[in-house]
């Protein structure tokens, strides 16, 4: 049992604080007015494309431990399915964002960079409303 608790406990420190980055970076991208890739929006990128993937992989770790410890992944209402395939469409489509404008680099309009801080800060909140419909509807 101890195990069990430390194992979930563990991979939730990661995915909690991996949900307030996704959240918080495109916040302070935001209202520190650091949304352009060329002044300080380069640094956030990468933190936002780090904690998105960290999202995917303690997520992923969740169902790991399950599968480990008994055998099988739990089972879920539909809502808690749902609710869980719009966390990974966010997560995918989170880290897509984020990666396709690190690979872009520079040279792109300083409004088109701040819509696309809009736009993930969008993904994390939908991710973090339907982590509650998780929670508890599981
Ligand atoms: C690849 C995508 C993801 C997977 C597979 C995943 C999976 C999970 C699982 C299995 C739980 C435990 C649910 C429970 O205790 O019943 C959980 C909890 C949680 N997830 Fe995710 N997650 C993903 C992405 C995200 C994202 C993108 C966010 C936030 C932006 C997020 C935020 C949370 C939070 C805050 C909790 C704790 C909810 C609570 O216990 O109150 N997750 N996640």
């Amino acid at each position: 049992m101890l195990a069990e608790n430390l194992s979930y406990a563990l991979v939730q420190v990661a995915h909690n604080f991996g949900a307030a980055a996704v959240v918080g970076v495109p916040l302070i991208a935001l209202a520190s007015g650091r949304s352009d890739f060329d002044h300080g929006g380069r640094r956030l990128l990468w933190l936002v494309l780090l904690a998105w993937a960290v999202q995917a992989l303690s997520g992923a770790a969740f169902a790991t431990v399950s599968y480990a410890l008994y055998g099988r992944l739990p089972d879920i209402s539909r809502v808690a399915t749902i609710a869980l395939g719009i966390k990974l469409g966010c997560a995918m489509l989170g880290f897509a964002l984020a990666a396709l404008r690190l690979r872009a680099g520079v040279g792109r309009e300083v409004e088109r960079d701040r819509r696309l801080w809009g736009g993930l800060f969008a993904l994390g909140a939908v991710a973090l409303t339907a982590a509650a419909f998780l929670r508890w509807f599981s």
